[in-house]
């Protein structure tokens, strides 16, 4: 077995790491994970305040996933996806009874990247149109494609990247100027009306599908009111293009509804993209899950699409089990509850640290922005630069303290497991109050 410094050398010398300079990838060493806590080689616990990357929802190494999985693995691993299997279907039935509007078919994939790749595709295919228009905030995976597809500035180094993706501008009522002076409906509404503008000029028989996530995820949960959703679908339904959805991190409870899209009743998806909530990790696994118009079409038309590993029996196991457990638990209900508990904490911390700026989100679904002066609103870390002083300050020292979490720029992520208590919000709160008073002498407002 490998001690702490053995497991890092040996990772740093023979594996590449996502998204880092290799040389200044200093990783924890992890050994163990349960419910909400992780462990490192050295024992020492951290608090899992995001979930990993949003997907562990139900929590780390729960019992009933983890049988469920050695069952499968015991029976059948993989076949490939000509073949039909029990895993498989009972997914694709528990996934429809779930799911919004008319959604009733799943193509499933190896993660959230191919489940929007394949969404695209599809929607390019069924209307014969290429363009896919998508926010400038918004992250929807890292094949050429997908990268393209997220204006997040992750995007920069994959550029020109595919040709046919359109940009729109982004409802983020914190900073966009649209907002300014304005009630948040009605820089919605005028976003909105920008966007009509953008298709026309694109020419809309050219234009196949508007591409945004349910609920805003890594780029900072910048969310708009339904105004801005229900102008979207009425865009898509004149111009007849589609609706995809990306729930791949607002799925399965995240927000404290199944999808991030349900907030929106009157918005009902044509596709939808998920992955991560739907095994909470524990094997990879996606979706693109089409309505049955989408369907229907697809029933006389090839689907030109395919992945060896497509519908993977012990990842469908895996997401079978784990649907049991939301259901069972009463997560998307408990993130409801507990993300209200989560927010008055936050709000809590604001009128205590003025460097908080912004509070966003639903459910345990919540960012925090930081400033440097909450009149002028100026971020205490630039977008997309190295951190300042004060951000890495923030992000080492709520390590030290025992707590992970995605720190990006000037924004800290709340996204704690679905099955976190009261007690463990607390002291995730309270990890977070020491780290904000490190940071309060760096605000320079009144
Ligand atoms: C909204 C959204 N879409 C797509 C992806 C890509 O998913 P994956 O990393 O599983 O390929 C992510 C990953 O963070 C995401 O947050």
């Amino acid at each position: 077995m490998l001690n702490a410094a053995e497991m890092i050398q040996a990772n740093k010398s023979y594996t590449l790491a996502s998204w880092v300079a290799q040389g200044t990838w200093n990783p924890i060493p992890i050994d163990r994970a349960e419910g909400v806590y992780l462990y490192d080689a050295n024992g020492k616990r951290y608090i899992d305040w995001s979930s990993q990357l949003v997907n562990v929802n139900i929590g780390h190494s729960h019992p009933h996933v983890v049988k469920a999985i050695q069952d499968q693995v015991a029976k059948l691993c993989y076949v490939d996806p000509s073949f039909a299997t029990e895993p498989r279907g009972r997914l694709g039935e528990m996934l429809e009874e779930i799911t919004p509007g008319t959604l009733s078919k799943a193509f499933f994939t190896n993660g959230g990247t191919d489940a929007v790749e394949n969404a695209m595709k599809m929607a390019r295919m069924m209307t014969g149109r290429q363009k896919i228009l998508t926010r400038y905030k918004s992250y929807h995976g890292a094949t050429f494609g997908a990268m393209s597809a997220g204006g997040d500035p992750r995007r920069l180094a994959n550029e020109p990247g595919v040709p046919w993706i359109v940009r729109l501008p982004d409802p983020y009522a914190y900073r966009n100027p649209i907002y300014r002076d304005r009630t948040q409906e009605d820089g919605d509404r005028i976003l909105a009306e920008m966007i009509e503008d953008i298709v026309i000029a694109e020419g809309p028989e050219t234009c196949a599908a508007i591409l945004i996530e349910g609920y805003s995820g890594s780029s900072g949960v910048m969310q708009p009111t339904e105004v801005f959703y229900n102008r979207i679908r009425e865009i898509c339904d004149k111009y007849g293009m589609l609706l995809i959805v990306d729930e791949v991190m607002s799925g399965f409870g995240r927000t404290g509804e199944w999808f991030g899209i349900d907030h929106y009743p009157k918005c009902p998806p044509d596709i939808i993209c998920v992955a991560k909530g739907i095994t909470s990790g524990y094997i990879p696994l996606g979706a693109t899950i089409v309505s049955s118009a989408i369907a229907a079409y697809f029933e006389e038309h090839v689907l030109h699409t395919g992945l060896t590993y497509s519908a993977h029996a012990l990842a469908c196991a895996a997401g079978v089990a784990t649907l049991e457990v939301y259901h069972q638990e009463k997560l998307v209900e408990r993130s409801r509850t507990l993300g209200k508990k989560l927010r008055a904490g936050l709000m809590d911390l604001a009128e205590k640290h003025q460097v908080i700026g912004d509070i966003r989100g639903a459910g345990l679904h919540h960012v925090i922005e930081l400033v440097k002066d909450r009149d002028t609103r100026e971020p205490l870390s630039p977008f997309n630069k190295p951190f300042s002083d004060p951000m890495k300050l923030a992000a080492t020292t709520l390590k030290k303290n025992g707590l992970s979490t995605l720190v990006r720029w000037n924004m800290i992520f709340n996204t704690p497991p679905l099955i976190v208590t009261e007690e463990q919000i607390e002291e995730g709160l309270a990890i977070l109050d020491g780290v904000l008073d490190l940071l309060d002498p760096f605000y320079e407002g009144k």
